[in-house]
């Protein structure tokens, strides 16, 4: 099938956030005040998929615009990529778990649906899984952030359908700001370690 057209991926998106809009499927529907869908363009080439929204992501309806979400804007500006032009940002969780506890197993479920109908239509050569939860959901018991972080995974790896796309797992920038040391080898040296051989990666797509 050929790829689609970047309107007619705007306009499949916009279906599934329609959905979204209306989903009661969790009890996580009672306490949001806004769905956050996505941000960024929808990018054939990269897509980020992080945890869930938090405070500040729940009161604007979109994805990492707190503290986190400036990190990773910088991480991703020192290889010059930009969230307006080329990544399509998104997370396993539409919606806020109160007091950002982790995501329980039935609402991963239940978002599954539209975290998966935003690959199918993206179809992304690469993907970066941001974090444990992103890790757990698409690779399942792959092993801990720490342990994984960098390294490719084939779509095969995977636990879902990926359409072919390429994985990368990579530390949570809210890990990173609780973990600020600049020392070599540190949580944020290997990031940046990361984020240069995504580049390398992106630039052969
Ligand atoms: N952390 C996430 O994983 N996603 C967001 O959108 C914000 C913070
Ligand atoms: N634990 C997480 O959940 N994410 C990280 O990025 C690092 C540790």
């Amino acid at each position: 099938m050929e790829a689609l057209t970047k309107e007619e991926m705007l306009a499949r998106l916009s279906e599934i956030k329609e959905k979204c809009l209306a989903c009661q499927k969790c009890s996580l529907a009672e306490t949001r005040h806004n769905i956050v869908f996505d941000d960024g363009v929808p990018n054939p080439k990269l897509m980020l998929i992080g945890e869930a929204p938090g405070f500040y992501e729940d009161q604007q309806g979109k994805p990492f615009v707190g503290k986190a979400g400036q990190l990773l804007d910088r991480i991703f500006a020192s290889v010059g990529l930009t969230r307006k032009k080329d990544v399509y940002i998104c997370n396993t969780l539409k919606c806020r778990p109160p007091n950002n506890r982790n995501p329980l197993p039935d609402e991963k479920a239940a978002c599954w649906e539209y975290l998966s109908a935003q690959i199918e239509i993206i179809k992304p050569g690469i993907i970066l899984l941001c974090g444990n939860v992103a890790v757990q959901s698409i690779l399942g018991n792959a092993g801990g952030i720490t342990k994984i972080r960098g390294n490719w995974f084939k779509a095969e790896s995977a636990v879902v359908n990926v359409y072919g796309a390429r994985m990368m797992p990579i530390f949570h920038p809210s890990y990173l700001l609780r973990n600020d040391t600049r020392e070599k080898g540190g949580p944020k040296w290997l990031m940046w370690q990361d984020i240069q051989e995504i580049k390398r990666e992106y630039d052969k797509l």
